[in-house]
Formats: C-alpha cells, structure tokens, sequence
C-alpha cells in the first residue's frame, strides 16, 4: 500500500466486526449455487460489482436504487471490511460482500440467469506477461458473465489502460451472448466524492483518459451482429 491509500484507509475507523457482520457473505463451503431470496430476503433484482476496492460504486448505488440488491466481490479481506464499515455506517441493507476471488464464485457460486447487471470498475491490469493469468478478464469469466446474466442483462466495465480496454473488448466481443451499447456518460461531479468509484475519482482529477465499454446480454433468439460500435473514451 502507498502512503497516500494508507492515509485513506485511516480517515474511517472500522467499526467492530459483530456490526459488520449482516453485510458479510461467506463462500459457500462445500461449493453451492447462492438463492437470492435467502441472500437479501426479497427477489428484488441483483447486481454483482467486481473488485469494488473501497466501496463507493456500491455505497452510491445502494442509496439510490433501494429496490436493487448489490453483491460486492473483492478479493481483499481489508477492503471487504472498510467498504462494510461505510455501508453499515450509512444503514444500507441491500448489499452483501462477499471476499472472494470473483472468476471462482462466479463459477461455483452463483445461479445462470439470475444477475441484472455486473460492474467492473478499474480492474488491476497486472503489466507483467507472467501475472497476466492474474487479470479477472479471462474467456473464461466473459463465458461466466454470459451464462450468470439474465438476458438483457448488462456488463459494464471502465479502464484507464489502453492496451486492456482493447482486450477486454476483444474477449467480450468474441463471445457471441454479448452485444454493444452505449455506455453510461459520466456527469459533472456535484461534490467531492460523487464519482463512479475512488479510482475513477483519481483519474478524471489526474485528466487520464477513461475507456468506458457496455454490453447487453442477448437472448439465444437475438441476433448480435453488427453491434460493436459503442465504446466512449472520456
Ligand atoms: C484497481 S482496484 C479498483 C477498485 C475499485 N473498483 C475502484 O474503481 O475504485 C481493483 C480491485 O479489484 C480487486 N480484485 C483484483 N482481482 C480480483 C478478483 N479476482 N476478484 C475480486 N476482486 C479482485 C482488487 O483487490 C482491487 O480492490
């Protein structure tokens, strides 16, 4: 961690884990399929953030869509604790997180069709070819989206990096359940902290371009082509 992050992280004090504890989601163990209704306790729809790092997507999106459930998956036990801590801190009730590694749970953990949207915001890169297996954007996961989606479901992903903004297109558009739109246009920030998540927040204040992509999930029926013409650099 850099100094700057560890700063960050002190500004919240996280409250006692029994505080905490409704908003944590365990792995199933041994591996099961989730049942959303016993999850949050209504069949309002789902959608899943991946890595949601400190949180702010989800605080965001919780306050303003009370009708929606959002799970939170992030491989990083600190982060899972410090997002709750807002979250609890504010009363929000519709999420869940859940600290694991999203291309697993994704696999062993959750039911096809069953997903209104997933976020992908700021994924790690990982530079180097030999953590490259490290990266979430796999076809694997892509088939994983495709099959957890309901149809119409949407797959929603923002980069900084150029080189993996044209990877993740080219995996997402190689898998034939996904068709283009347009991506949501960010707004002129009203305050400090209204950003789509803390990362996007650094880089539009940097000035960095940010490559944001979009994809609806079609229907086996539905024809896909022509589709791909609606990435947005901004
Ligand atoms: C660059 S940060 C972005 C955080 C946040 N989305 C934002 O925009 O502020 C990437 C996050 O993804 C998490 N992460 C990386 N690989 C993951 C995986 N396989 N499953 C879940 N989370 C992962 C990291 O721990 C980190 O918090």
């Amino acid at each position: 961690m850099t100094c700057e992050s560890k700063r960050l992280m002190r500004k919240i004090k996280r409250l006692p884990l029994e505080q905490l504890e409704p908003l944590l989601l365990a792995v199933p163990e041994p591996p099961a399929r989730l049942d959303w209704a016993v999850v949050f306790g209504n069949d309002h729809p789902v959608e899943i953030e991946v890595g949601f790092g400190k949180g702010l997507f989800l605080v965001t999106a919780a306050s303003a869509q009370p009708e929606t459930n959002f799970l939170g998956v992030e491989i990083m036990r600190k982060y899972q604790l410090y997002a709750a801590t807002r979250l609890v801190k504010r009363g929000l009730t519709n999420v869940r997180l859940c600290k694991a590694d999203a291309r697993l749970l994704f696999r062993d953990a959750i039911e096809s069709e069953s997903v209104a949207a997933i976020h992908v915001y700021f994924p790690d890169p990982w530079w180097k070819k030999r953590h490259h297996k490290r990266r979430v954007f796999t076809p694997e996961f892509i088939r994983e989206c495709a099959r957890i989606l309901q149809p119409g479901g949407k797959l929603l992903v923002a980069t900084d990096v150029a080189d993996y903004h044209t990877i993740i297109c080219e995996l997402v558009e190689q898998n034939h359940s996904f068709q283009t739109i347009p991506p949501p246009e960010p707004h002129e920030p009203r305050h400090d902290m209204d950003y789509l998540t803390n990362f996007e927040r650094k880089f539009r204040q940097e000035g960095r371009t940010i490559y944001r992509m979009a994809w609806k999930r079609v229907a086996a029926s539905e024809n896909n082509s022509g589709s791909n013409a609606a990435t947005t650099r901004r």
